[in-house]
């Protein structure tokens, strides 16, 4: 079949069969397809959708378009888990020692920030020695010895998906659920994991915004994943706000520092809990409602700490950061913003936060941009707090002055007032097993 066969069907709202989207990405991956088919194929599925069945079959395509990862050496103890991506989300710095605390053996790859939610890499490259490769032995040796190895992904993984994403990051066809579904599906499936949670965040600091479609991508995701063979559950969590008070790589290794000792803020601690929860459950069994017991113990008795400390001193960072945080790199400045007006914040447009920060300079608006590791803002108030007028909102770092003007007038844009109080929304709205 020709590819323009495979497109037009497509754009007129067929179901194609898994040998048609094989011999796609195949075409693709040997440039018998160019960019501007797949540009053309990824407009007509996000017009017309697609059914569960091709979507499975996008995903293992995709997967099996590089190397696929063998984990068997971990038996059934290796965990992954993967964020849709959000706005002051280090979660991974904090879920990962406390399940290896707990028996799990987290072997994860994780990629940089993207558009205006931050990455788990840029994060860890703030400490500094932190090795963000590993080859395939080190990383399977450092997820045995220590309960956790984390490395960027890298290409060879799922090269069908990176080279797609790039092109739907320039073709408005990023916010498309069978899309997104097997683009994440099929890195989890290469990464070789045996367990996978997946946070899908929803609202207005997420890629997808609205509860529903997040369900729906997260049901779609839970059924790829068992349909290959592995343990996986989904929670899906709030992004109308950020998650913890920091946004900026140092600034976020701090407040999941603060956590692994026993403190920090309460959102934080709670989703890292039900996300080990989840995670422990998969991997030995039980009631996740247990397993987030003794994850609050492992935080508070300083366990997670210690995996922790030998996580990151084994892939070559300062561990001592763990006590003295003032060793991480800061910014050069900052500036201090105030409520303009007296009032509880009800929304917080959370998209615009994280846009704020990469003003700062804690993100990347093109791929070649350098991030500054102390850059963002610490939040002092969020959605649901009373401010009086000319109170602290928040405090924003820089390496450069001149970002502040512009950073200071695009978070002001995000927050809105309200004279009442504001209805308070789930941190955790679904767990879908
Ligand atoms: N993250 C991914 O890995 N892929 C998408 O399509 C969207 C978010």
């Amino acid at each position: 079949m020709r590819i323009t066969d495979i497109i037009e069907k497509k754009k007129r709202g067929y179901r194609l069969s898994p040998e048609e989207i094989d011999n796609l990405i195949d075409a693709y991956m040997s440039g018998d397809a160019a960019d501007y088919h797949m540009a053309a194929f990824a407009m007509a599925v996000y017009f017309q959708g697609m059914e569960a069945s091709e979507t499975a079959a996008l995903t293992m395509a995709m997967a099996h378009s590089g190397h696929m990862l063998d984990l068997s050496a971990l038996g059934d103890l290796s965990v992954d888990k993967h964020s849709t991506g959000g706005v002051g989300d280090k979660t991974t710095l904090i879920v990962a020692p406390l399940v290896a605390s707990l028996g799990g053996c987290v072997a994860k790859m994780s990629g940089r920030g993207l558009g205006h939610t931050g990455g788990t890499i840029d994060k860890l490259s703030a400490i500094t020695g932190y090795k963000t490769a590993l080859d395939e032995e080190a990383f399977i040796r450092q997820a045995s010895t220590y309960g956790i190895a984390v490395v960027q992904a890298g290409g060879v993984f799922a090269p069908a998906d990176s080279r797609l994403y790039a092109l739907r990051d320039v073709t408005a066809t990023v916010d498309s659920i069978p899309l997104i579904a097997s683009s994440v599906m099929s890195k989890k499936i290469a990464a070789g994991a045996h367990n996978i949670v997946l946070d899908v965040k929803t609202g207005s600091g997420a890629l997808v915004k609205t509860l529903s479609d997040s369900r729906l991508l997260a049901e779609t995701m839970v059924q790829i994943g068992k349909d290959a063979g592995r343990n996986i559950a989904a929670l899906i969590t709030d992004m109308d706000t950020p998650l913890g008070f920091a946004v900026g790589n140092t600034l976020e290794v701090e407040e999941a520092v603060a956590v692994l000792g026993g403190s920090g803020p309460e959102d934080l601690q709670e989703i890292c809990v039900c996300l080990a929860g989840e995670m422990l459950a998969l991997v030995h069994g039980g009631d996740p409602m247990q397993w987030r017991d003794r994850a609050r113990v492992s935080l508070s008795d300083g366990r997670a700490m210690e995996f922790f400390q030998r996580w990151i001193q084994a892939q070559g960072g300062d561990a001592r950061i763990a006590e003295n945080t003032s060793l991480l790199p800061h910014a050069k400045h900052s500036m201090e913003i105030f409520a303009p007006a007296t009032g509880y914040i009800a929304h917080m447009d959370t998209q615009r936060v994280g846009h704020t920060s990469l003003l700062l300079g804690a993100g990347r608006s093109k791929k070649e941009d350098i991030i500054q590791p102390g850059a963002g803002i610490l939040l002092a108030a969020k959605r649901g707090d009373r401010v009086l007028q000319g109170d602290l909102l928040a405090t924003l770092y820089s390496d450069d002055k001149d970002a502040f003007a512009s950073a200071e007038e695009e978070l002001l844009s995000a927050f809105v007032f309200a004279d009442a109080p504001v209805v308070d929304v789930p941190l955790i709205y679904e767990t879908i097993r």
